[in-house]
């Protein structure tokens, strides 16, 4: 970031370059509106990938209320009051950020794109948007830290059954530079997604969205244990072939090698058994915190209870989710249960909002009432579908300038300027 643009902003430069293209005919590939992109990559990607993408739990309910409940707050704007320079920085952890928005962790991009986190890591190093590595990848986080240089990473963690495999993976985190762990907790199992459910198709299943594991020394080594668990039977058809082709092309080592060597079937096996903790409680946290000095965040907190235990616990921050709507459907909204979080958290802690975020001002709206960063996720995906690294810096140059002009416009230079009293709420208070 050069100092015009911390200065002066950059939204209108956007604006210009959008509307001089147009004078030659030539209009965004990516649509604008965030929302919009879901229907644009439907028709790229695959059904089942879009699926597996787009998908939530159940009705999809709380899919829609993390997005529709924005609206339950309105900004109040200030007038006459110079906004020709303006600083939108933030600080984290001790580092500054250059605006307050963040990456969050997607699994199995491999179904957007070949280039996949890498891609997606470029642009954030790019855009200077932290990005949380997925602990679902497709790509390995040291290949994603390596193509990110120097730029802000954290990692997201999914608590295995193997405590020895959470340990490798936070080591390997703290040797890719990233500067955070962030434990999802929302996910000791999967929910209920009927669009997956429908299709039968389940991405780990055939060796995607599994890279972190398939790299790991102690995964490697756990999957030559003998099995406890009964290998399932299942009747063998032409989709099975193309399911096991799938799987060797996924696994790393080439085609061949994989084929006669066993290696992807006891990795799928392995990571099944191993993948989720249905156990996972707050007496586990300790573990971690004896063997990483980096800040551990939870990510999926909702209830203001459990906002206050996780202080207890003397975590470093909080991501208020519910997973994208992907894990309770009829969960909270993460907008709704953000004010309620904050009057238990105060100043304590960072708390980052995640799950539909959308727009500029859904932005002002969640650092108004208390968040310190907000997160994106499906709408990098789609840019990412639609054209690789240069689809998620495009659809990072939009949220970014849509923000900007939100705050300017609403006459705020500095996002400490943004307190609950800008909004004014108009939801159900009952
Ligand atoms: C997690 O892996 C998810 O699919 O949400």
């Amino acid at each position: 970031m050069n100092q015009q643009e911390s200065s002066s902003g950059y939204a209108m430069d956007r604006q210009r370059e959008i509307y001089i293209a147009g004078m030659s005919g030539q209009t965004p590939k990516i649509p604008i509106a965030l929302d919009a992109l879901e229907k644009v990559a439907k028709e790229r990607i695959s059904p089942k990938a879009f699926a597996y993408v787009a998908g939530g739990a159940g009705k999809e309910l709380t899919v829609s209320s993390n997005r529709s409940d924005f609206a339950q707050w309105q900004i109040m704007p200030r007038m006459l009051r110079d906004v020709s320079k303006v600083d939108y920085t933030i600080e984290l952890f001790g580092k500054k950020h250059r605006s307050p928005l963040m990456l969050s962790p997607v699994g199995v991009l491999e179904m957007a794109h070949p280039k996949a986190d890498v891609a997606v890591g470029k642009a954030a190093a790019n855009m200077e948007v932290p990005y949380i590595i997925s602990n679902q990848a497709s790509m390995t986080m040291e290949a994603t830290a390596q193509a990110m240089g120097n730029a802000s990473r954290w990692f997201q963690l999914y608590w295995s059954k193997s405590y020895e495999l959470v340990e490798s993976f936070i080591q390997r985190a703290e040797n890719s530079g990233c500067e955070a762990i962030v434990v999802t907790l929302d996910t000791t199992m999967l929910g209920w997604r009927v669009r997956d459910l429908d299709m039968a198709y389940l991405p780990f299943l055939r060796g995607k969205g599994i890279a972190q594991y398939t790299s790991d020394p102690v995964f490697q080594k756990l999957m030559d244990e003998p099995e406890t668990e009964p290998r399932p039977k299942n009747k063998i058809t032409l989709d099975t072939f193309v399911s096991l082709f799938e799987l060797m092309k996924a696994y790393p080592g080439g085609f061949f090698k994989n084929l006669t060597s066993g290696r992807p079937l006891k990795a799928v096996r392995t990571f099944i058994n191993l993948y989720t903790k249905p156990s996972l409680n707050w007496s586990d946290l300790q573990f971690l915190q004896e063997r990483t000095k980096l800040p551990i965040i939870l990510k999926g907190i909702l209830h203001p209870q459990d906002a206050q235990i996780a202080i207890d616990h003397g975590v470093s921050g909080i991501i208020v989710s519910n997973h994208g709507g992907r894990q309770v459907d009829g969960a909270i909204s993460s907008i709704s249960a953000l004010p309620g979080i904050m009057e238990v958290v105060k100043d304590q802690i960072p708390v980052i909002l995640d799950s539909g975020v959308r727009t500029g001002s859904d932005v002002v709206k969640a650092l108004a009432l208390g968040a310190k960063a907000v997160c994106i996720g499906r709408p990098y995906v789609y840019g990412l579908a639609l054209d690789g690294q240069a689809g998620v810096e495009t659809v990072l140059k939009n949220l970014l300038s849509d923000f900007e002009l939100n705050m300017r416009l609403s006459g705020y230079k500095s996002i400490t300027e943004l307190q609950p009293e800008i909004l004014r709420f108009v939801g159900n208070t009952k």
